[in-house]
Order: C-alpha cells, then sequence, then structure tokens
C-alpha cells in the first residue's frame, strides 16, 4: 500500500497533547482521493482528535500536515474549509433558535447584491440538500424543534454543501435510523465517484467494512493498523482495536423475578400532526427482568420511553412505578418513585459538559445519597470512583471536565448517574450509542448485574443482536403499536423482524 498518487492529504508524526495527556502518540495517515478510509478505534483512542487537526479545530503539538504534497498549516476550521476540507462533527454544532436553512450557511449566506441575506434563494438550496438525503426536513424548520437524527442529517447537509475535497465524517450514523443510513450511503457513494476523499469513524463494524475502501485503527493515541479494507475481516480490526479477540456478551445470571414494578396500561400518545405515536400499549416488567423494546426508528419507542418518564402530560392510558400509579406526576415526581432515564439526546438531555465527570455521575443522586449518608464525601466519591471503574471511563481523573472526554466516554457518564440514583427501575433508550465494542460488553454487564440485583429493566434498540442478547423478554413495536411480546427463549431473530415487518405492512394498508 504504496502511497500513490491518489494521497490528496497525509499527517506525518503527528502528537496532541492536551494539558498533560497524550491524546495522539506520532500517527501517521493517508487520505486518498475518490475513497473512503474509515478510521476505528476504542473510546478515547484519539479518532476525533486526530479528525479535528485535518479540519483545523485542533492544532498538532509536533508533527506535519501535507495537502497535494505540500505542507500546509491550519489554524482555523476556516482555514479549512477554504481549502476545500469540511466535517460532521461528532458532537453536532447547530445552533438550535436558527433555521435548518440558517445553520447549512452559517457564516457563508447567500446575499442579495452583497447585503441582505437572500432567505429565500438560501431555503432553495437546503430543500435541494436535504432532498437529496431524503430527510423529509424543511427548510425553514428551527433546529431545536427536529429529532437527533434529523439534526444529524443537516449536519451532513452542511458539510456537502461546501463542495468540499475531503469530508470527514465523524460517527455521522449514531442516531440514524437503517434506512437513513442507506441513504448516507449513496450519498457518500456519489461523493466518492466525484473523486472526494472521505474519512469516516464508527463503531459499528458492519457499516466500516462496507463502506471502508482502507482502514487506519487507533489504540491509545497510536496506528495500530492501517490496510486495505479488502485485506481484513472483523476478528482483525477487533484485535488491533483492544489487543485482544472481543468479550462476549456476558451470559444472562441465573435469578428469581420478583414483583411486578412497571405497569403500562393502553398508553397512548397522540402525534401533534395527527394519528397516533404511541397506540394504546400495555405491558409490565418485573423485578430482575430486562424488557427489551425493538423497533424500526419511527415505531414509537423513543416516543413511548418518554411517556414512561412523564415527558407528555398529554397521553393517555396508566402508568405505574412501584406500586403507585404516577400519570399525574412529572418527571421529577416519576424519578423519586423510582424510575432513572437515559435518554436518546444525552448531550442535550443528559450532561453538564462544564461539570466535572464526578459532579455529573452525582449530579441527581445528590438527594439519595445525602438523605442515607447525611453527605459523607468520602463515600460519595468511593461511588464515582466505582462508576468510573465499572463503565471503564477513560479519564486521568475523577475531576476532569466532561466537556475534554471523547464522546463514547460522556455517553457512558450519562449511564453511570443514572445508575448511581439506586433506581428501581431503569430506562435505557439505545444503551450501545457511541460505545465501543469492548465497553458494550462493559455496559451489559452491568445492565446485568443490576438485573440480578433486582431492578427492572427496560430498554429500546434497533439492534436485533443487542435485544436477543440480553433480554428475558422482547416487545415488538411497530407504528406505535406494541405488536408482539415474547419470551426471549421461545422467539427467533426471523419471527422478531417478521413481527415489526408484519405490522409495519399492516399499517401502510389500512
Ligand atoms: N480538550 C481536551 N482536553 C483534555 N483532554 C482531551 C480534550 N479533548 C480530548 N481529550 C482526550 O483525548 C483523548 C482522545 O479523545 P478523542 O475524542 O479523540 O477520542 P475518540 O477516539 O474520538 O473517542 P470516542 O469513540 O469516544 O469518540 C481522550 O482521552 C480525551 O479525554
Ligand atoms: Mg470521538
Amino acid at each position: 500500500m504504496s502511497a500513490g498518487e491518489d494521497v490528496i492529504l497525509r499527517l506525518e508524526g503527528v502528537t496532541k497533547v492536551y494539558s498533560g495527556m497524550v491524546a495522539l502518540k506520532h500517527v501517521s495517515i493517508d487520505i486518498r482521493k475518490g475513497a473512503v478510509t474509515v478510521l476505528v478505534g476504542e473510546n478515547g483512542a484519539g479518532k476525533s482528535t486526530m479528525m479535528k487537526i485535518i479540519a483545523g479545530v485542533e492544532q498538532p503539538t509536533l508533527g506535519k500536515i501535507f495537502l497535494d504534497g505540500k505542507e500546509i498549516r491550519l489554524s482555523s476550521p476556516a482555514d479549512a474549509e477554504a481549502l476545500g476540507i469540511s466535517m460532521v462533527f461528532q458532537e453536532l454544532n447547530l445552533l438550535g433558535n436558527l433555521s435548518v436553512a440558517e445553520n447549512i450557511f452559517m457564516s457563508r449566506e447567500i446575499r442579495r447584491g452583497g447585503i441582505h441575506i437572500d432567505h429565500a434563494g438560501q431555503d432553495r438550496q437546503a430543500l435541494a440538500l436535504l432532498d437529496r438525503l431524503e430527510a423529509g426536513i424543511r427548510p425553514d424548520m428551527l433546529v431545536e424543534d427536529l429529532m437527533i437524527g434529523q439534526q444529524q442529517l443537516v449536519e451532513i447537509a452542511r458539510a456537502v454543501s461546501l463542495n468540499s475535497r475531503i469530508i470527514i465524517f465523524d460517527e455521522p450514523t449514531s442516531a440514524l435510523s437503517a434506512a437513513e443510513v442507506e441513504v448516507l450511503f449513496r450519498v457518500i457513494a456519489d461523493l466518492k465517484a466525484q473523486g472526494v476523499a472521505i474519512v469516516y469513524i464508527s463503531h459499528r463494524l458492519e457499516e466500516l467494512i462496507r463502506i471502508g475502501d482502507f482502514i487506519t485503527v487507533l489504540r491509545d493515541g497510536a496506528v495500530t493498523g492501517n490496510e486495505r479494507m479488502a485485506n481484513v475481516d472483523t476478528k482483525w480490526i477487533v484485535r488491533q482495536m483492544i489487543g485482544s479477540d472481543a468479550k462476549d456478551f456476558s451470559k444472562s445470571v441465573q435469578h428469581e423475578l420478583g414483583a411486578v414494578l412497571l405497569t403500562c396500561k393502553d398508553v397512548t400518545l397522540p402525534r401533534a400532526t395527527g394519528g397516533l405515536a404511541v397506540d394504546q400499549v400495555s405491558f409490565d416488567v418485573r423485578a430482575g427482568e430486562i424488557f427489551g423494546i425493538y423497533g424500526l426508528m419511527g415505531a414509537g419507542r423513543s416516543e413511548l420511553m418518554e411517556c414512561i418518564a412523564g415527558r407528555h402530560p398529554q397521553a393517555g392510558g396508566h402508568i405505574t412505578v412501584a406500586g403507585r400509579l404516577v400519570d399525574r406526576m412529572d418527571t421529577a415526581g416519576r424519578i423519586a418513585a423510582g424510575l432513572a432515564i437515559i435518554p436518546e439526546d444525552r448531550q442535550r438531555d443528559g450532561l453538564v459538559t462544564i461539570l466535572s465527570i464526578a459532579a455529573n455521575l452525582t449530579l441527581s443522586s445528590l438527594k439519595n445519597l445525602a438523605s442515607i449518608f447525611h453527605i459523607r464525601p468520602q463515600d460519595e466519591m468511593r461511588e464515582v470512583k466505582q462508576a468510573i471503574s465499572n463503565l471503564s471511563i477513560k479519564a486521568p481523573h475523577p475531576e476532569f471536565e466532561a466537556s475534554s472526554l471523547s464522546g463514547g466516554n460522556q455517553q457512558k457518564v450519562v449511564i453511570g448517574k443514572a445508575l448511581m440514583t439506586r433506581p428501581k427501575i431503569l430506562l435505557m433508550d439505545e444503551p450501545s450509542r457511541g460505545i465501543d465494542v469492548g465497553a458494550k460488553a462493559d455496559v451489559f454487564r452491568t445492565m446485568r448485574k443490576l438485573a440480578a440485583e433486582g431492578i427492572a429493566i427496560v430498554f429500546v434498540t434497533s439492534d436485533l443482536d443487542e435485544v436477543m442478547a440480553l433480554s428475558d423478554r422482547i416487545g415488538v413495536m411497530s407504528n406505535g403499536k406494541m405488536v408482539g411480546i415474547y419470551e426471549r427463549n421461545a422467539v427467533s431473530e426471523t419471527d422478531i423482524v417478521a413481527a415489526s415487518a408484519a405490522g409495519h405492512k399492516k399499517a401502510k394498508a389500512a
């Protein structure tokens, strides 16, 4: 794999040191035109840092960057954009109070006669881009009103609109549905055919293998592998990533189930646009049980979780938490009654990035610890350290600021925070989003352990392997309805997919 004339950008011997922490150690990478280079590695391995250096967001402590064989210096994202380099960021960078079109054209507004912003022109161009991504979003919508997956599409539209020679996608699909991923892959294939160089970061290995032409693996800030994708398989990738073969998802611990802790009876949520987002859903979950909810994006899974969490006062039906009817309670009341919630949009709902890891972890549990222990700081710190180790959060110390954690490690802090409230019932929306294969096993082990201790767990996923591996019972949702509930041991993957698809067809026919 010698450096051919296809190489458009090269990093050579790049080291990045953040106040005492070495994020990248003498790394080199070639980015080729008309090809997809994928970048993979554990949470905190240095992937985002490496790409932020190419996008001008961070400057290397040591090392060189070459574009078309000439050394360049990038002191800002504007420098990089001027040279045709754009990036879709892992933590979305949009302004919520501006429209979709305003975000797409931010800081390079289309002007009429050089003065006034041509809003109509911007809207028209934005619409063309959004249509290409089949986003179903209007350019005049406010970004804060969009679901997180839609926001991700807006970021992608912005990066694509710059007509760049190099486009970096940092975990672009973490909140996208399977159908949206397919559209993105088609767009990437088009860009590739036009000669654009693509860098693609993801934790979904199947995605990487499918889309990548070249692969670079990072571990602890160093490159451990660099190959043509055709020459490698999943096993190789995992070995370069974690230095050993993948940990298995632990098998479930045999334990007795206890009393029913959560009951949903005819839970219903009207959609703002008419119809029902959640349609008369009923189920219950017992102490010690893991109930997995499978369904495609738009099936109403997240909305059902939000109803249970008390986010929708207008929802109908009845919900009982640990024996108490919570219909009239707000979210805080339900948390006090024993619910813990790990939301879909962790950045927005879960984390205070300017606070330390320790402060974030204890944020919701303060009252709890205070009443039991009359606030004993040493107990609190012990719990914090325990959470950091259980979830393998990669940080130099507990007082490390959350904003300086890698994306995946921020996700783990949100999970840890919910666990520290000692809930009776744990609601998890896509628990494995953004976390690497090793950490996923840690999160799953933690879920199993909690179930064995008698907590009732409800989790939502669009990953079939995950729902099969973790659940005691599986509920399948489609078009707002719970179309089937199955014992894990009495159902196959094919049954689950068929149930989900049949519900979809029936709704279309109606
Ligand atoms: N501003 C910062 N200050 C201090 N350390 C930082 C800062 N930004 C990143 N780091 C550290 O650099 C290391 C690499 O982080 P990076 O975000 O590049 O990881 P990543 O490979 O993208 O991980 P993930 O898969 O979780 O997104 C991490 O240990 C992180 O805590
Ligand atoms: Mg990252």
